[in-house]
């Protein structure tokens, strides 16, 4: 008796099947350990930093809700500032860290590893972003660490951090012209065209990170249910489990 024909394997758009793409669960697999403590703590506290900076700064720029009475009597805005002003010192101390970090980390958290800056990276970027958008997804370039997309989004958003404690120290220095931050940034306003310029610039920087917070999360979660290798849990954890047999590009 002949055996019977197998069903064909699930196809999804244009024939693409995203099935074959996740590992099986169980199998040979190791551990590798990615991420040292600091930076897992500076990320966390830089994540926690922004929300409290996004949630005031949207409410000092304008305020989504208000308190009757006497303003003194709540001191909201003034509480909204203040809190501002202290995750503002978290995000630069988080920062001041990972400085300090990019030269005493691992390879993988090293200045290198911050910039896809190889023929071969450009190359993975453009297989990287096929995979993202499910056109050659069995192409996706093999990274232990950051891939060339993410070096290129992380280190883009380093930038917008930048700019925004320079665009947010100048808002700063405007309560006291006699005061440091006034005298160390006044070339700040001429830069940008003005003081305007300079809020309106530091406001739209906020929805960067707002847009960016999603996208992270949506990448991570996809990262871990297709590549089964605990990416979620890395950034807790320190490191993620890859197939034995698996060669990486940045090993
Ligand atoms: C070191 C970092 C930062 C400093 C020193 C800083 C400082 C300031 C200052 C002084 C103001 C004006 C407050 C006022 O007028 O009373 C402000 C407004 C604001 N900040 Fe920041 N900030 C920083 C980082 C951030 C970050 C990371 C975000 C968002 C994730 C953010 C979002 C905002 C927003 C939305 C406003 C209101 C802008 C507007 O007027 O529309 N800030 N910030």
């Amino acid at each position: 008796m002949t055996a019977p024909a197998q069903a064909p394997a699930p196809r999804g758009w244009r024939g693409i099947s995203l099935a074959h793409k996740v590992p099986p669960p169980s199998g040979d697999y190791h551990w590798v350990y990615l991420w040292e403590w600091p930076i897992r703590t500076m990320h966390w506290l830089a994540g926690g930093s922004i929300l409290v900076l996004a949630v005031t700064g949207l409410y000092i720029g304008k305020p989504y809700f208000v308190i009757g009475g006497d303003t003194s009597a709540h001191f909201l805005m003034g509480w909204m500032r203040a809190v501002h002003f202290g995750a503002a010192a978290v995000l630069v101390s988080t920062a001041i860290v990972r400085l300090y970090w990019l030269f005493a980390g691992n390879k993988f958290e090293r200045w290198p590893a911050l910039f896809p800056v190889r023929p071969r990276d450009w190359v993975n970027l453009v297989r990287q972003v096929k995979y993202y958008l499910l056109i050659q997804p069995e192409r996706a370039p093999h990274y232990l660490g950051h891939n060339p997309l993410q070096q290129l989004s992380y280190t883009a958003l380093y930038g917008v951090a930048l700019l925004q404690v320079v665009t947010g120290f100048a808002l700063y220095g405007q309560a006291d012209p006699s005061g440091f931050f006034f005298r160390a940034l006044g070339w700040v306003a001429p830069l940008f065209g003005g003081m305007p310029i300079v809020r309106f610039v530091h406001h739209v920087a906020t929805w960067v990170f707002l847009s960016f917070i999603p996208i992270h999360v949506y990448l991570a979660m996809r990262a871990d249910l297709l590549e089964r290798g605990g990416a979620i849990s890395s950034i807790i954890s320190g490191g993620r489990f890859v197939p034995s047999g698996q060669r990486f590009i940045d090993e």
